[in-house]
């Protein structure tokens, strides 16, 4: 008797499921600005496998930014929900994410991807559909040329690597070692491989030298040949674009070959388990990256308090991207003259001046975000110290940080477009 109204129950439930009412995450909602309903919003990221905190730290971050817009008010009254992708940090699993973002439920736009191939891999899918996709954190100089409706709002490639030269080069001049850097790319990254070329091509117009490059493959567990090649070189910087997981184990079997030399990298190094990997191996090396978690700035500071306060952590850059790339989304939202995707698309070109956590964003002809800051940071007694940083609006030059008060202001020169 109990089984039998059980059993009636649900297909009640069911069938009034598939007949009765549409799915309910998408329940009576509309992406119009006459709509009623919530905004539905896309989000695609390595939530698991080999790149997983930085999905789940920028996720953090878009969650942290949806709910104090929603706690304001939301979208003129309506309220923002994002619907998240776990692509596993793979290529293929982002184009996925994205077509069933789009096609299952339709959403307005899309914020992600982190790493540059797998934005690269959904861009097309965004642009062919016209559906806005921001990226909180894809560096590489293409993304943001597959198309018209694909934003992001942090620097590029060509200007994070052109600095990491500068700065190697300014590094090597201060500690007056010869102009002799070593490089160890993954051949499987868009951003790694641009890194690479760009760095390369300013370091030797600087005139340094590149003592040899070698590469691997994401995943790969074992680098001692590249690293033995290397050492040969007797290189005075090791230069490893990579991803936090490699760079660590890289890290490591560079000490045990005796190669003692700093590496220096870019914001993939970014993540609370780069040190927990790589330990003391790391110690004296140099990472680029977007943001500096103890910038004393009130914007930066109270993120980090409010960040601490909710997820029991410090905030990496990538949350603060996340969060940084929500707001900039909702900004354009409340500024677009319909909530379709080629209006909303307009208002996101037209983001101008807007505070954020890792810098002011306004956005240039070519989608990127510009006149970002950059700083580098220092691996010191297992802890990330601010070594030097650059910053457009004070010429854009590499202000080392000697713990003194900052360099007077020079006229600006450099431009992140
Ligand atoms: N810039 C990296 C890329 O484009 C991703 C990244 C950004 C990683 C910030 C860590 C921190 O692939």
């Amino acid at each position: 008797m109990r089984k039998n109204t059980l059993i009636l129950i649900s297909l009640a439930v069911l069938s009034f499921g598939l007949l009765g009412c549409p799915p309910k995450e998408n329940g009576g909602n509309t992406t119009t600005a006459a709509g009623s309903g919530d905004i539905l919003i896309g989000e695609y990221g390595s939530m698991t496998g080999a790149q997983a905190t930085f999905g789940q730290s920028t996720h953090n971050g878009i969650m942290m930014a949806a709910d104090e817009i929603n706690a304001a008010g939301g979208i003129n009254g309506r309220k923002i929900k994002v619907l998240s992708e776990d692509d596993q940090s793979k290529q293929e699993e982002a184009a996925n994410a994205v077509t069933k973002l789009i096609s299952q439920n339709n959403v307005l736009a899309i914020l992600g991807e982190v790493a540059s191939s797998a934005s690269i891999a959904a861009a097309p899918i965004c642009q062919s559909n016209k559906v806005p996709m921001i990226t909180p954190s894809s560096t590489n100089d293409e993304v943001t040329r597959k198309g018209d409706y694909i934003f992001r709002i942090c620097f590029t490639d060509s200007y994070q690597g052109e600095y990491q030269a500068v700065f190697a080069d300014q590094w090597a001049t201060a500690n007056n070692k010869p102009k002799n850097v070593a490089m160890l790319t993954d051949v499987k990254s868009d951003y790694s491989q641009g890194l690479g070329k760009v760095f390369t091509a300013k370091f030797t117009a600087l005139g340094g030298k590149i003592a040899g490059t070698q590469s691997y493959a994401n995943g790969d567990s074992d680098f001692r040949s590249q690293l033995t090649a290397i050492k040969a070189t007797n290189p005075s910087l090791l230069y490893v674009p990579g991803y936090y997981t490699d760079i660590g184990q890289i890290a490591i079997q560079a000490r045990d070959l005796g190669i003692t030399c700093p590496l220096l990298g870019g914001d993939g190094w970014e993540s609370p388990k780069l040190i927990e990997i790589g330990g003391k191996a790391l110690e004296g090396s140099f990472y680029t990256n977007h943001y500096f978690y103890a910038d004393p700035a009130p914007v930066v500071a109270n993120f980090v308090q409010k960040y601490k306060e909710r997820y029991g952590q410090t905030p990496d850059a990538l949350a603060a991207l996340g969060y940084d790339d929500m707001k900039t989304l909702a900004d354009a939202m409340k500024r677009a003259s319909k909530l379709d995707g080629p209006s909303l698309r307009d208002a996101i070109a037209q983001t101008k001046g807007l505070t954020g956590v890792t810098g002011t964003i306004t956005i240039g002809p070519e989608r990127n975000a510009m006149g970002k800051k950059l700083v580098i940071e220092e691996i010191k007694n297992g802890q990330l110290t601010l070594a030097a940083t650059i910053d457009p609006a004070t010429g854009g030059k590499v202000e080392m940080n000697t713990g003194a008060a900052p360099a007077a202001a020079a006229p600006a020169t450099a431009t992140n477009k």
